[in-house]
């Protein structure tokens, strides 16, 4: 009946999600799997929706929030929201939920795995192979940097950064870590070491990014910082493209400042094909795939549609980002 709310959702998601919502909404979805929605349609169809669901790669700004008078809940199918104008979307009484927890582990695997492919040059071999150019086994061929028992430097200690932690220990890993606050109870258990920036940076073997991008984390990881590496150091980022200034790692990477990086993220997304990163050996580059597993993917839309029904009906969303 009318009572029904209305939902836009900016993408084809899963079935299982997609059938929660429609058994309790009226529900209009991007068909495109490959495509994200124009921005002039979803301009057009906010304007009657009560409930937005979102992935990050739609800008949910001010001018976008303008066009849609009777949103209540917008629900993002990840657990990082930078593409959401939040502080908009409270002065306009709008909820706005993200999915964490759900998708900690299988990111925390795709940045080990990331690590690895980098410091021991996976990507780079397995092209060496298939382009003929294996001719016999040498000593020094294709030779990287150990993991098992080096130094890693985590910036960013939530859920995501722990897991990692966690991993790292495995393989006999010291860990350092910087964050807002400390975290002593992971200290005294998993023995991880807090330190300043500055010092992570300089003792770290690997330097993964575990941070939210915010205004404060812009561009963390400039020229500065990239100089305060060892020229052994291998910067992972699994988390946003915009924390890492691109041109000083470009520079980084190419004058040997430091010696490798794996990155999931880019500034703009997706990454264009000549930019200058793509075009360095010593860089493994990924389509953002940190939480693509097939049950972690499933159960991130699941969760989003369960809180954009919750907002929906009056409940409280477990996982709210409103300040
Ligand atoms: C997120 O959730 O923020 C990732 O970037 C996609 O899983």
């Amino acid at each position: 009946g009318g009572m029904r709310p209305k939902i836009y959702i900016t993408r084809k998601i899963p079935e299982t999600a997609l059938l929660k919502l429609a058994e309790n909404c009226d529900v209009e979805m991007w068909q495109q799997e490959s495509i994200p929605v124009p921005r002039d349609v979803l301009e057009e169809k906010v304007r009657d929706a009560d409930g937005l669901y979102c992935l990050l790669t739609e800008a949910i700004d001010s001018r976008l929030l303008a066009c849609a008078p009777r949103l209540r809940v917008i629900s993002n199918m990840a657990v990082g929201y930078n593409n959401i104008d939040v502080g908009e979307a409270s002065r306009r009484q709008i909820m706005v939920t993200n999915t964490p927890g759900v998708l900690t582990e299988t990111t925390a695997d795709l940045t080990f795995a990331l690590l690895m492919a980098a410091s021991r040059r996976i990507v780079e071999a397995s092209d060496y192979l298939r382009s003929g150019q294996w001719t016999t086994w040498s000593p020094m061929q294709l030779t990287g940097q150990d993991v098992y028992g080096a130094s890693l430097g985590i910036i960013g200690m939530g859920r995501i950064g722990e897991a990692l932690a966690r991993r790292a220990k495995g393989f006999n890993m010291r860990v350092l870590y910087h964050n807002r606050s400390r975290k002593e109870e992971l200290e005294g258990s998993l023995g991880l070491v807090y330190t300043e920036l500055d010092s992570l940076l300089e003792h770290s073997d690997f330097v993964s990014i575990m941070t939210p991008l915010t205004p404060e984390t812009r561009h963390l990881i400039g020229e500065r910082e990239l100089k305060r590496m060892k020229p052994t150091a291998i910067l992972i980022n699994t988390a946003r493209g915009g924390i890492v200034d691109e041109q000083a790692l470009y520079d980084a990477l190419l004058d040997g400042t430091i010696w490798g990086a794996g990155l999931d993220v880019f500034e703009e997304e997706p990454v264009s094909l000549d930019h200058p990163l793509l075009s360095l050996p010593n860089v493994v580059t990924l389509p953002h795939i940190g939480s693509a597993s097939i049950r972690t993917r499933t159960r991130m839309a699941e969760l989003a549609a369960r809180s954009l029904l919750q907002g929906l009906t009056g409940d409280i969303p477990e996982h709210i980002v409103n300040k």
